[in-house]
């Protein structure tokens, strides 16, 4: 894999870092947008996935539930098929220099930059008076986490896009700032570059196809959960909104369908097809023959999951090992990194 940005000038080797918070129960946007997609990373690269309780609590979180997310995210990331030797499972507030580079990222980032993003937007909604200091500074916190490792490659679904060119932004600021004081040092950090191809990196809600599938839409029936029990899966697939036409033979037909465009990106994306292939064999079928192949395809693929996640969920005392195991090799990598930062910065 090339780092095209960077390549001439960050020497360091490539790596792949990645987070998904603990928050309300994962879905199938957040399958197919990242973990899918984490796995297949852990074939080609060094690859670091982190939980990252640290960002859930920028809103409230009940501490008992944090708790039981912090294990379940591990288990659905073993479950989907990360391996804990190949790949560094740890949660995030275990390191503490995530914390730490963060706070010195906050002095690098700019006001005016994080003003910018539309997720603290979205998320501190009217009321921002009221939205915590941690919410606003949340991507500085994202570009610690990448940089700590001096992360090159990070896979994120199409919603982190912003917050992956802020990343850019600090670290090119920093070496700007700090390292060309420094000879050697002008290319300190990597410039991350964001992964965000795939079949499906912006999975839309099942019950409006204009709008994302989110954690955070009040109604269930919007998105599926990795643990949702077979029946769950296959009444949410038969409700989800569609029109009235049937599917067309090939994928320019989807355009101006957000509704048929998302149900076969999904199925696609499943079952690691193209659109057109998926089409070539559904085109001119209802969807009242599509839906139920659809429900199965998504019983076969993701039931497996949800079936090792309950079973690991079920000895948390190993993922608790897992965890800890994880976050003493993301210290052995980080701590160094940290350690030179300041030296940059100017501590003693
Ligand atoms: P989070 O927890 O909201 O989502 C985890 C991952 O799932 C992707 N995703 C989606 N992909 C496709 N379609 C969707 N509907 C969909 N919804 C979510 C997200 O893009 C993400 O990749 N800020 C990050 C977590 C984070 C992080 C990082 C990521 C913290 N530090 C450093 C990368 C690098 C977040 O809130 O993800």
């Amino acid at each position: 894999m090339t780092n095209q940005n960077n390549k001439t000038e960050y020497q360091g080797p490539e790596r792949v870092f990645s987070g998904v918070q603990p928050t309300g129960q994962l879905h199938l946007g957040n399958y197919l947008g990242a973990i899918k997609r984490f796995v297949h990373l852990q074939e080609e690269m060094e690859t670091i996935y982190c939980v990252v309780d640290l960002h859930a609590i920028t809103t409230w979180q009940d501490p008992k539930e944090l708790h039981s997310a912090i294990r379940e995210v591990t288990a659905f990331y073993i479950a989907c098929g990360l391996d804990p030797k190949r790949s560094i499972l740890f949660n995030q507030s275990k390191v503490s220099a995530h914390a730490e580079l963060a706070w010195i990222f906050n002095c690098v980032a700019r006001m005016g930059w994080l003003n910018r993003m539309t997720q603290f937007k979205d998320k501190a909604g009217k009321n921002r008076e009221n939205a915590s200091v941690g919410l606003f500074a949340y991507p500085s916190l994202m570009a610690a986490d990448i940089l700590a490792y001096k992360a090159t490659h990070v896979p994120v679904g199409d919603d982190q896009k912003q917050h992956l060119e802020l990343s850019r932004d600090i670290a090119q600021k920093f070496n700007n700032d700090f390292g060309s004081l420094r000879p050697g040092a002008e290319h300190f950090f990597p410039l991350p570059e964001p992964l965000i191809a795939g079949p499906a990196p912006r999975v839309m809600s099942l019950r409006d196809g204009s709008k994302k599938m989110s954690k955070s839409d009040p109604s269930d029936m919007t998105r599926i959960h990795l643990s949702d029990s077979d029946d769950d899966l296959a009444k949410k697939i038969r409700k989800a909104r569609t029109d009235p036409e049937a599917l067309p033979s090939e994928s320019a037909g989807l355009k101006d369908r957000p509704e048929a465009e998302n149900l076969v990106t999904i199925f696609a994306a499943l079952a690691d097809r193209t659109k057109d292939d998926v089409l070539s064999e559904f085109g001119g079928a209802q969807f009242s023959a599509f839906k139920p192949a659809l429900a199965d395809l998504a019983v076969a693929t993701l039931a497996p999951f949800r079936d090792k996640a309950e079973e690991l969920m079920a000895a948390p005392d190993e993922i608790d090992r897992i965890l800890e195991d994880g976050a003493a090799r993301a210290r052995a990598i980080a701590d160094p990194i940290l350690a030179e930062v300041k030296d940059l910065v100017g501590f003693i």
